[in-house]
């Protein structure tokens, strides 16, 4: 089976309601995880785009947190919304969508 060009990890970790860190689970992961495979299916991106849920990342209050790679592109409070732009901007384009970056250094 040949490698995707893109491999986006999206997380879907969910704390119990009430947790002070909060989780992507709560701000919509689930639903950004369920977006981003409807498009790859839409758009017949097969081969082209793999999209897999994770867990926690780290700025849970940030979230929802994805990551990219190769390139080890950092998305935050990703939302169902900006979805279709990420598929277009970065996945067809080549190109991040800078709105939404996170830089991973600033987790220390
Ligand atoms: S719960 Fe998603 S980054 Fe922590």
């Amino acid at each position: 089976m040949p490698q995707p060009k893109y491999h986006f990890f999206v997380c879907t970790n969910q704390r119990p309601p009430g947790h002070p860190k909060g989780s992507c689970g709560q701000l919509g992961g689930g639903e950004v995880f369920m977006k981003m495979f409807e498009q790859l299916d839409q758009k017949n991106l097969w081969g082209t785009l793999k999209v897999t849920q994770t867990g926690c990342m780290g700025p849970c209050m940030a979230g929802t947190m994805m990551v990219c790679y190769p390139e080890g592109a950092w998305y935050q409070g990703v939302k169902p919304s900006d979805v279709e732009e990420i598929i277009e901007s970065h996945v067809k384009g080549g190109k991040p969508v800078e709105r939404l970056a996170f830089d991973p250094a600033m987790l220390g």
